[in-house]
């Protein structure tokens, strides 16, 4: 039985191809080079920050701010009330009703956001999600096993089983699906590389969500499983695996049949990837005479069987992922295949949907051992409401330096990494440093209310009156000035995300080697970048004119001093501030301005991440709520270098 087998799985694929095959084989390289080999990665914009996303100005903006007739009056609330003391005092007003484009966004948006605000001051006794949602009983109950037929699987079209309360060691999946015929790939970006042509596809993409991690954005992929039939850049079947967090990828894992090498490390005792039989491999006739032979002498010296490329067009194959202790193990046909390593940042229980796309055919799928009770997902369950992650209070007299961290109503988990993680620095602790988090309105009256009972607890949320919109980050940006100004008396005054991990000691040190008598400007600073015209996150000529961006640091961590910012708002107040949609070009653009008048020194450092982490980070930029927490244990511990928690 085994011998026929072994027979079969000789078969390699195609050898006689001719010479059309060889050509193609050459346009696939070029194109899978260029496009194919990140098909998935979504392209972020230049400038990004975490809330600049898909982006749509209905109306038009003025182009000369500076001639604006009338600009909005800003309504300072003076009152130190206790429901006031996490309120932003940045309001925009237009009593003439003259003004236009973004300015016109912004005050619809301090209107609506303003009636959100009464109505949140009214309802104190609203009951919030716990009636809403009905989390009150804590924990879901959730079946042990799940299965779904093809059909069940693509109803409505969205390839996706929902597994309600995650993975847990030792939960599998079952997938009896078949890969469809590779077809013409007629991408216009493909065609691009040569007119006329399309390439030969045949892959398809399985992948672990996070559907309930975050709300509102996309779920990160735990694992994302993508064989690719055809091959990619190689010309040869692969199997590409990898994890995406906030649309940024880790390092792949690639499968390209050649195996593990014999040195790198296991996953459970399991190589990551397993060898197969490759056209281009002399090897596997060798081994086969070699396996005969050591068959008939009966020696007992272990032999290696070759195997094929576990997927082939139009044939039906059973998949079976399984979680162990140390990562996804997925076997094809009853045969190991690759084994991939749980990564930092992404937990089993938080595995709670698979999704199938591409070229391929669902028969049936099969979820079992899955765990029958899940911690209730609602996020607000990831608030800690210990008194130890209060925010000690604002000292009077100057501090060192304040920092606005830019977040979203819904960010609950990520707001408890931070506070659990950098934010427990004893420069914070002891006041010489001040961090809030800016945070406008939701539409969705629980999730204000649980903000503001939030805001209440810890006291480091500022509420920037507005209903929120990836457009106006920019006014968050403004409000962190002005808090950093008028409440606080810093020195310096940072901006990052939520997502971004300070290394604050690092950071100040940075800002510090300038002459105190001098003004500045510190961050991963971008020379020379020309706005997209083109595409998902065009910006067009009436929202920027100009060529080129002025030098702006990226906006996941800069600095200014404070003088810049007192600029800033009191442009603001005069109503003379140009308010763009990216709120770090915004930076840039307000900083050129100053500069016109007084010298700014900028300092740009790569330390201050954009993409990822780097050794020695300043700061790093998408950090999970997991990646955060362990990020700050290696910082306690490790006296050495500040050192990543992630593979990319
Ligand atoms: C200012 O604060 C007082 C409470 O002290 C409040 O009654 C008033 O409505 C506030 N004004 C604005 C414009 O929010
Ligand atoms: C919440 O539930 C309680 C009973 O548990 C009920 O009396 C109350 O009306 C509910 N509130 C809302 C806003 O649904
Ligand atoms: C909570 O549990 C009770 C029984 O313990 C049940 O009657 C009720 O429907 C549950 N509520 C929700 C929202 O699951
Ligand atoms: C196998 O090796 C021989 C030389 O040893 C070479 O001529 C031949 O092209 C190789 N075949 C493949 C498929 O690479
Ligand atoms: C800043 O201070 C240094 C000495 O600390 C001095 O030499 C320099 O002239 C000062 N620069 C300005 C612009 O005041
Ligand atoms: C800042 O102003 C100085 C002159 O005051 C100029 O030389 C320099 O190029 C300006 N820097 C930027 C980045 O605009």
């Amino acid at each position: 039985m085994k011998r026929v087998k072994s027979e079969l799985f000789k078969i390699v694929m195609n050898r006689q191809r001719s010479f059309q095959f060889l050509l193609f084989l050459a346009l696939c390289y070029i194109l899978i080079v260029t496009v194919i080999q990140v098909p998935f990665v979504l392209k972020t914009p230049l400038s990004s920050d975490t809330l600049t996303p898909p982006l749509q100005l209905k109306t038009e903006l003025q182009l000369d701010q500076k001639q604006s007739p009338s600009r909005p009056t800003i309504v300072v609330n003076q009152s130190e009330n206790e429901p006031y003391k996490y309120l932003s005092r940045l309001n925009f007003d237009d009593k003439d009703g003259l003004l236009l484009g973004i300015d016109k966004s912004v005050i619809e948006a301090f209107q609506v956001g303003c009636k959100f605000w009464r109505e949140l001051q009214e309802s104190r006794k609203f009951q919030g999600l716990v009636n809403a949602t009905g989390v009150e009983n804590g924990t879901e109950s959730c079946p042990h096993s799940i299965s779904l037929s093809g059909f069940e699987f693509s109803d409505k079209g969205r390839n996706l089983m929902v597994i309600p309360c995650g993975m847990a060691l030792g939960s599998h999946i079952t997938l009896v699906a078949k890969p469809k015929k590779g077809h013409l790939e007629k991408e216009p970006k493909i065609s691009l590389l040569r007119e006329g042509q399309s390439a030969l596809v045949s892959q398809f993409m399985m992948e672990l969500q996070g559907l309930k991690i975050v709300d509102g954005e996309e779920p990160p992929r735990i694992l994302h499983f993508n064989p690719r039939l055809k091959g990619d850049f190689s010309g040869k079947p692969v199997i590409e695996q990898n994890t995406c967090y906030r649309m940024q990828w880790g390092s792949g894992l690639r499968c390209d049949g050649w195996g593990s090498r014999a040195e790198e490390e296991t996953v459970d005792g399991q190589v990551k990837c397993e060898k197969w039989n490759r056209d281009d491999d002399n090897h596997s006739e060798r081994s086969k005479t070699r396996w005969w032979l050591n068959r008939l002498v009966g020696r007992t010296k272990k032999v290696t069987v070759d195997w094929p490329y576990p997927f082939e067009e139009e044939k039906l194959f059973v998949l079976t992922i399984s979680a162990g202790l140390e990562g996804y193990h997925v076997n094809v046909d009853g045969r190991h295949v690759t084994s991939f390593p749980y990564r930092t940042g992404f937990a089993l229980e938080d595995a709670t949907g698979l999704s199938l796309n591409g070229d391929i055919d669902v028969h049936s799928i099969f979820a079992a051992s899955l765990p029958t009770s899940h911690p209730s997902f609602a996020p607000q369950r990831h608030l800690d409401m210990s008194t130890r992650w209060k925010a000690p209070s604002v000292l009077p007299g100057p501090v060192e330096m304040f920092i606005g961290i830019l977040s979203a109503g819904n960010h609950f988990a990520e707001r408890m990494a931070v506070r659990k993680s950098w934010m427990q620095h004893k420069l914070i602790k002891s006041s010489n440093v001040v961090a809030r988090f800016f945070v406008a309105l939701n539409g969705r009256k629980e999730v204000n209310f649980d903000l503001k009972k939030e805001a209440e607890f810890f006291g480091d949320i500022v509420i920037v009156p507005y209903m929120d919109n990836y457009d106006l980050v920019v006014l968050k940006t403004v409000a962190i000035c002005e808090y950093g100004v008028h409440r606080t008396a810093a020195k310096y005054i940072m901006k990052c995300d939520d997502d971004t991990f300070v290394r604050l000691d690092a950071v100040i040190k940075e800002a510090n080697k300038v002459a105190d008598n001098r003004s500045l400007y510190v961050g991963n600073i971008n020379y020379y970048h020309k706005p997209l015209r083109n595409g998902k996150w065009a910006v067009t000529y009436e929202e920027w004119p100009e060529e080129d961006y002025p030098p702006y640091a990226n906006g996941p961590g800069y600095i200014i001093s404070s003088d810049i910012a007192q600029f800033i708002v009191s442009e603001f107040e005069k109503h003379k501030l140009r308010l763009f949609k990216m709120e770090d070009v915004s930076m840039g653009m307000w900083v050129e301005k100053f500069n016109s008048s007084k010298s700014v020194e900028y300092v740009h450092s790569y330390k201050f991440c954009q993409f990822g982490c780097i050794e020695d980070y300043y700061t790093a930029h998408y950090q999970s709520p997991r990646q955060m927490m362990c990020m700050w244990d290696k910082l306690q511990k490790g006296k050495g270098k500040p050192q990543c928690c992630n593979m990319r």
